[in-house]
């Protein structure tokens, strides 16, 4: 069963204490949290201050996904803002060991983010000291986007490395995840789900994200 964390990109802001309500009672794992600056990506999402009040009311781990330029500067601020995981991208990242090693000492657990263009052959000397690798099946920048389907192949080799290199590390999904292509990606060895789109454009948000959690023994069928 694949672990699942929406992404409350897709949230309403204007009600985002209800929303991460919804999430607290629902079957979730994670609250995923992007962090946009404008210039490693195309888009601005939030900041440290909506962080905060976010995990005020949140009751599940804060899943915090940054696409910012020198994520470094901010390790200690994440910190103290409540984030659980802390993931970078390998892109952004220059000296990702010593950023990486960093994050563990603030007492977060560090994840590495690959682009879609990404192999994930660039990661064979780090993936023994991330909790998580995170690989991105669209574009990031924005919610709602369409999936990559290379995505499936590097699921399936970054597993091999994996294993091959002895890490504990999960792997976790990030775009485009829907009801129709979850159970392949837990199939190709998917860790952890996240959704942002799928849950929150839906009629129930929270059997949605049940039913992404469930997926494996009932797959939905397109
Ligand atoms: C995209 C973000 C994603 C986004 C996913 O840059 O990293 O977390 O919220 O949204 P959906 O699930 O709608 O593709
Ligand atoms: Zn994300």
């Amino acid at each position: 069963m694949p672990m699942i964390a929406p992404s409350i990109l897709s949230a309403d802001f204007g009600n985002l204490a209800r929303d991460i309500e919804m999430i607290n009672r629902s079957e979730a794992d994670w609250i995923h949290c992007d962090i946009m600056d404008g210039r490693f990506v195309p888009n601005i999402s939030f900041g440290f201050p909506v962080l905060h009040a976010v995990k005020k009311v949140a009751k599940k781990p804060l899943d915090v996904h940054l696409m910012i330029l020198e994520p470094e500067k901010y390790i200690d601020e994440f910190a103290k803002a409540g984030a659980a995981v802390l993931s970078v991208h390998l892109e952004a990242s220059p000296h990702l060991h010593r950023t990486l090693t960093a994050i563990r000492q603030k007492g977060m657990s560090p994840g590495v983010v690959l682009n879609p263009h990404a192999s994930v052959s660039l990661i064979e000397n780090i993936v023994a000291d991330v909790d998580v690798v995170l690989l991105m099946s669209v574009n990031p920048g924005y919610g709602g986007q369409k999936f990559i389907e290379n995505t499936y192949g590097k699921i399936r080799d970054c597993k091999n490395l994996i294993l091959a290199k002895n890490s504990t590390a999960k792997i976790e999904i990030d775009g485009g995840v829907d009801l129709h292509n979850a159970a392949a990606l837990v199939e190709a060895g998917a860790d952890i789900l996240v959704a942002g789109n799928t849950v929150f454009s839906s009629q129930n948000p929270a059997e949605t994200i049940s039913l992404l959690k469930s997926v494996k023994k009932n797959p939905v069928v397109a």
